[in-house]
């Protein structure tokens, strides 16, 4: 069986003192990952110890290790105590530039350090309005996930996310979030097999609330949610999750 979960993307918000002030207000909240900048890692990790809550790095490097100043490993972000990345986030792909290739290392090496991988796909408006987004994503997880084997496969948890919902307040309808997961779930299916893509998390991204997430939630095909503004605030993100 599939895993429900909501996950919170903090992205390049919250000073340290603010980020462990919202963590020690979701301490109680059950398995759900949060997702902080790199400088939280440790120090959220260390607070939310013994609680359900998961720590998320929202990035890693595509090196191992080695002269490349300013970057964060996989390694690193392991020791850290948290247990997943975001790889594959729209803003990384569209800021900075991240390939298909790229993300595909991160991948590798993030699995390969003992890290749970949340991979975001999904179209941007000109795609959908051009009637391609299953082209679209199809593409992402050829370019970066589907490379991996049925064993990788089981620590890959996917974030659809349509670019043009992000940070918009425009969220996808669930008719239209559930069609293309399903679409997601069954290009998973012909590479992994039916029961591992029945065991395949996907979650939606993109203006998910309070307000809109119980109707998205209660589609077949998505188990929860990737949530960016409305997981800054405790209320919020703990209400999301009791949508689940
Ligand atoms: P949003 O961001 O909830 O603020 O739209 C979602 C995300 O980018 O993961």
């Amino acid at each position: 069986m599939r895993t429900k979960m909501v996950a919170g993307n903090w992205k390049m918000n919250k000073n340290l003192q603010e980020g462990v002030a919202l963590a020690t207000e979701l301490k109680e909240a059950v398995k759900n990952p949060i997702g902080t900048p790199f400088i939280h890692l440790a120090t959220v990790a260390e607070l939310l110890k013994g609680s359900a809550i998961k720590v998320a790095a929202e990035n890693c490097a595509d090196h191992e290790k080695g002269a490349y100043t300013g970057e964060v490993s996989a390694e690193m972000v392991k020791s850290t105590g948290a247990e997943y990345v975001i790889l594959g986030h729209s803003e990384r792909r569209q800021y900075y530039a991240e390939s298909y290739e790229m993300l595909a290392e991160k991948v590798r090496l993030a699995l390969a350090n003992g890290l749970k991988v949340i991979f975001c796909i999904g179209e941007v408006k000109e795609e959908r309005e051009a009637g391609k987004q299953n082209e679209v994503v199809k593409a992402q997880l050829e370019g970066s996930v589907f490379g991996l084997s049925a064993e990788e496969w089981k620590n890959i948890t996917l974030a659809y996310e349509p670019v043009w919902a992000i940070g918009t307040g425009l969220t996808a309808t669930p008719a239209q979030a559930e069609e293309i997961h399903a679409y997601i779930r069954s290009l998973v299916a012909e590479k992994y097999g039916k029961e591992a893509a029945e065991d395949t998390t996907i979650l939606y991204g993109g203006s998910c609330n309070e307000k809109n997430a119980a109707e998205l939630f209660a589609c077949p095909d998505i188990d929860g949610g990737l949530i960016g503004g409305a997981a800054l605030v405790a209320e919020k993100f703990l209400a999301i999750i009791a949508a689940r």
